[in-house]
């Protein structure tokens, strides 16, 4: 097993430092057992063919039920905030798949566009207000975006949505407040959605919990447990990865001008680009941990049953073997197949609608602002640290 002298991708606070330390443990196999700083052993994935193989075998499953972190949360909360796609595997999480598809339909999805894109131009307007000082793309931008699309398409009301902000945040960092404020603020969560879908229920409005609760297929529909943790997941998967995908894809623009000015002259390249800033800075670090349920073969080990697996889509997506000069961004890369979204059963659901926020996103800001630029160019933004996620804590820039 690796020992803590080797560089820990996860502690590392920024980009530069994080990618060389993938590429160091990279350089060791594409398979590696690693101490955790969690304290916890753990399989890192960082080959791209070895990713994709595990995260598409049979018999590497999803802990279910949230995991031991969730040890000091009561069992109805537990139960009504995690029996979602991301703590269940089949035949259970086909069932779950199945029922949300039927009502995350991509005509729900297009037809947000005119939206996302009124509520991008308020925000840049209300940044734009603030006078010519730096301001910062996370708390101005990358952040307000998602979650204002996400709760609007829930259809949770806007007086409501800050309340629902700070649940989100104190339960999806969970592990780093105490066991009490954490259960305190899933049992308001839990307590305001299951309100929300008694109101829906009774009064259905054209959003997507109201598809969800009407959504029905031979008899089988969603129980009150799984509406409530469907409704957590969408709102925490719907806007803590995107909100990095707009500020880092910002950043790495800002750092490539080269590749800057190519896409405002050629504006067409703006889904190329995002898939490419996608591959070259991902929202997601690693998928949410997974269990070998049996002895698994791979990339010359054999990993036993019962340990954790960790697929690390950041180091994937830069496997020298998979994507040529992988640290060079290049928004007209070929056969761009990343990772960013996950592979095989658990693909992000949501991938459609993270596409459609990054491209307006970031096609508008890059076109509004032809001055846009870092507030310090010399420096490198700190990451927040953590496991899963891949994202600045801040980023000032100048817009004029
Ligand atoms: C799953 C990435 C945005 C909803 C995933 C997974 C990844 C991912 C890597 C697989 C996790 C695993 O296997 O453990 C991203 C990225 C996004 C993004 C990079 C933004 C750029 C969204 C949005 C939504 C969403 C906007 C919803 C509105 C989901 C859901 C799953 C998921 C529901 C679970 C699917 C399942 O288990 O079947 N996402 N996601 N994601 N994502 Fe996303």
């Amino acid at each position: 097993m690796t020992t803590s002298t080797t560089p820990s991708p996860f502690t590392e606070t920024t980009g530069p430092a994080r990618h060389a330390a993938f590429a160091e443990l990279a350089t060791t196999g594409p398979v590696q057992k690693v101490m955790l700083f969690t304290g916890v052993p753990a399989w890192v994935v960082t080959g791209y063919a070895e990713a994709r193989e595990l995260l598409a075998h049979p018999a590497l499953v999803k802990i279910e039920g949230g995991g031991p972190h969730m040890d000091a949360m009561p069992p109805d909360l537990n139960a009504a905030m995690n029996t979602h796609l991301l703590g269940t595997n089949p035949p259970d999480h086909t069932r779950l798949r199945r029922l949300v598809t039927a009502a995350f339909t991509v005509r729900r999805i297009e037809a947000l566009a005119p939206r996302v894109q009124e509520i991008t131009d308020a925000l840049l307007d209300a940044l734009e207000g603030e006078g010519d000082g730096p301001v910062d793309l996370v708390d101005g931008f990358g952040f307000p975006l998602p979650i204002t699309v996400i709760t609007e398409l829930l259809g949770i009301p806007p007086g409501d949505r800050a309340d629902f902000r700070r649940w989100s945040s104190v339960t999806v960092n969970g592990t780093v407040h105490p066991p009490e404020v954490y259960v305190d603020a899933a049992r308001s969560m839990v307590g305001y959605v299951r309100e929300l879908i008694g109101a829906k229920r009774a009064d259905p409005g054209d959003d997507l919990l109201s598809a969800l609760i009407a959504v029905h297929e031979g008899g089988d529909r969603l129980s009150v447990d799984e509406l409530t943790s469907m409704v957590f997941l969408l709102l925490v998967a719907g806007h803590e990865t995107t909100v990095n995908l707009i500020v880092s894809g910002t950043y790495a623009l800002l750092r490539n001008p080269d590749q800057l000015a190519l896409l405002r002259a050629e504006p067409d390249r703006l889904p190329a680009a995002v898939e490419e800033l996608l591959r070259y800075d991902g929202p997601v670090q690693v998928t949410i941990p997974a269990v070998a349920a049996a002895p698994i073969d791979v990339g010359g080990v054999t990993i036993p049953a019962g340990e954790i697996v960790l697929p690390a889509l950041l180091a994937a997506n830069r496997d020298p073997s998979r994507f040529p000069e992988p640290d060079r961004l290049d928004i007209t890369r070929p056969s761009n197949a990343h990772m960013a979204f996950g592979h095989g059963l658990h693909h992000c659901l949501g991938a459609p609608l993270a596409r459609l926020e990054g491209r307006i996103a970031l096609g508008t800001l890059i076109n509004r602002f032809p001055r846009l630029r870092l507030a310090d160019p010399a420096g490198e933004p700190a990451r927040n640290p953590g496991l899963l996620m891949n994202g600045l804590v801040a980023l000032p820039v100048v817009l004029g």
